[in-house]
């Protein structure tokens, strides 16, 4: 896909890989609504990103991808600014294992919601010209986490449906979705967790090396974006910032029967 002129739509865009990839959006000349519940955050980092790519190129909206009037709006509103739709990053997430429904609500449910309404206003059956959604999982999603297994579920939800989704997105409406399942990424999603959750991440740290940056998730993004022949696959990002596709299932793996 030529990105010059494009239009985004990249939800939790305020801060972390979210407003990562809204810059490289912005960079590569593609117009972005910048998604996210912190009004605040959203604002200021949308401010800063016009005073550099230009204000006329960027829209702020203060949604809740947990909610689907508000989700409705935002595509509505964001349509009226760009009078199109070529990319939906679904980006938005937590790591909450008290408020669990919480997490899968954001994670999983606003998540498939927002590749709803991607579909409503990027499908061809509906009048659109077609596009690519790209859902942001996790590595957590091939390798369990201990301390977050409501995460990891919603993660693996992810993968799922990303891969189910793309069967029929593609042939109906015209739309490519993908996955991208970074491993641990330096942002204030690790940054912000409960007494406990802080002291099991930062022995994480220690133990498994650097995170990852914002930016490289941001480049890996980019690759999804352009590359029009991998429509359903899933990226992996590696620790060491290499990107491997997971392996298809083989047609003995699919047709075997359970023991
Ligand atoms: N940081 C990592 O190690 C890592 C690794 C793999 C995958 N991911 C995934 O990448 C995505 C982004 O994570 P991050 O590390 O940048 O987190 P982050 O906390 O830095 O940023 C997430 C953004 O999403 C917004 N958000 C959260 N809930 C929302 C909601 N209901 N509606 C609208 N906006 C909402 C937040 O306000 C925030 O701006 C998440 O889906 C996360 O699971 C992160």
């Amino acid at each position: 896909m030529a990105l010059n002129e494009k239009v985004a739509l990249v939800t939790g865009a305020a801060q972390g890989i979210g407003k990562a990839i809204a810059e490289i959006l912005l960079k590569n000349r593609v117009k972005v609504s910048m998604v996210d519940y912190n009004q605040s955050e959203g604002e200021a980092t949308s401010a800063a990103f016009g005073r550099v790519y230009g204000a006329e190129n960027i829209l702020f909206l203060h949604s809740d991808v947990t909610s689907e009037s508000q989700m409705q709006e935002t595509f509505i509103k964001s349509m009226e600014k760009f009078q199109k739709l070529d990319i939906v990053c679904n980006n938005a997430g937590i790591i909450d294992e008290e408020n669990w429904e919480k997490c899968i609500n954001i994670n999983l449910v606003g998540l498939i919601r927002t590749s709803q309404l991607a579909l409503q206003h990027m499908g061809t059956e509906n009048g659109g010209s077609g596009g690519v959604i790209i859902n942001l999982s996790s590595l957590a999603a091939f390798h369990s986490l201990e301390m977050a297994p409501v995460y990891t579920a919603s993660k693996c939800g992810v993968v799922g449906f990303t891969k189910a989704l793309s069967m029929s997105s593609m042939k109906k409406q015209g739309i490519r979705v993908n996955a991208l399942c970074p491993y641990f990424v330096d942002t204030p999603l690790l940054r912000c967790q409960h007494e406990d959750g802080q002291k099991l991440f930062s022995a994480m740290i220690q133990s498994n090396g650097p995170f990852l940056k914002p930016f490289e998730v941001a480049e890996a993004f980019l690759e999804l974006v352009i590359d029009q022949t991998r429509n359903g696959a899933v990226m992996k990002l590696m620790p060491n910032g290499k990107i491997e596709y997971e392996k298809p299932p083989t047609l003995s793996e699919g047709t075997q029967k359970p023991t």
